[in-house]
């Protein structure tokens, strides 16, 4: 039995009683039912989009956020496709993800009626963006089934913390509202990562610290196939919605240092010991710019 496949199959308890509570907290809710239809009207194809179209006053980084946020949303097809090569598609992993695709399904739904409806974003740009992006099908491919998990966790963490905090500035209670749905999906789906990584730790840390420290160091939004992504990206970090600061404070040092305990991990072999030492160094660097980009920025919004 591989490495991949032995990990797996000792998991597969954990999956069934995560998988479990998983569908006993949740709550069903409509797309349909937090859209505010009354806002919206016809399009004329022969009349470009503009700004001015939208009843919301939204600022370029906002859109930019709004933007990449669903584009994410809409190549869900490639995620399927590789948490099935790594899962497979038998027992709780397959129904797993299943119920996680069927879930992650109603965000794109939610947030595109809701664009739409507000005319917060060109609805072409956006429609040419999403056909260049699914049909180029670029996503993370993580390369063992320990390098998934901890992809996933940090991953659906930066989700949630990346729609929640696009809510929060967009000045408009039912934006809000649609971005909080969608968080709270991705929490759901962040804490079910985070416990089975919690639980790979136990049965083989070595391999699974190894595996954080590349996901760690190598991490990357899942929207890089998104045409201009990183002008895209530096505008959402100009907003304060996902910087270095918040990937450090949010996620690297409550979840990867606290959570998943690493200073105290023990039975390490000489790798595993290595990948934690340099993990550790790493988030330790990524606060410290993070701080230093903090305040530099500081002084130039107080002129
Ligand atoms: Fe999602
Ligand atoms: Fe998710």
């Amino acid at each position: 039995m591989s490495e991949a496949v032995a990990l797996l199959h000792d998991l597969t308890p954990t999956v069934e009683q995560l998988l479990e509570r998983h569908l006993a907290s949740a709550k069903e809710w409509f797309p349909h039912e937090v859209v505010p239809w009354s806002r919206g009207r016809d399009f004329d194809p022969e009349r470009p989009w503009e700004p001015g179209d939208s009843d919301l006053t939204l600022s370029d980084e906002v859109r930019s956020a709004l933007f990449v946020n669903l584009l994410t949303e809409d190549n869900l097809p490639y995620y399927f496709r590789t948490i099935e090569t790594m899962f497979g598609r038998d027992g709780a992993w397959g129904e797993w993800n299943r119920r996680w695709t069927a879930e992650e399904g109603r965000h794109s739904i939610a947030i595109r009626d809701y664009l739409t409806v507000t005319r917060a974003i060109d609805p072409v740009e956006l429609e040419r963006a999403r056909m260049a992006q699914v049909e180029c099908g670029q996503v993370p491919e993580p390369e063992t089934a320990a390098d998934g998990i901890a992809y996933v966790a940090l991953q659906e963490l930066a989700t949630r913390i990346a729609h929640h905090n696009t809510g929060k500035v967009m000045d408009d209670p039912a934006g809000y509202e649609v971005m909080k749905r969608v968080a709270s999906d991705e929490n759901r789906h962040y804490i079910f990562y985070r416990d089975l990584v919690s639980a790979a730790l136990e049965i083989d840390p070595s391999t699974v610290v190894q595996a954080i420290d590349r996901q760690v160091r190598d991490f990357e939004m899942p929207g890089t196939g998104i045409t201009d992504f990183e002008a895209h990206a530096k505008a959402i970090a100009r907003a304060g919605i996902y910087d270095y600061g918040v990937h450090h404070d949010a996620i690297l040092q409550p979840v990867v240092v606290r959570h998943w305990r690493l200073e105290q991990l023990e039975g390490l072999d000489a790798a595993g010991e290595r990948a934690r030492a340099s993990v550790l160094k790493y988030i330790e660097r990524v606060g410290k710019a993070a701080r230093r980009l903090a305040s530099r920025r500081e002084p130039a919004l107080a002129g």
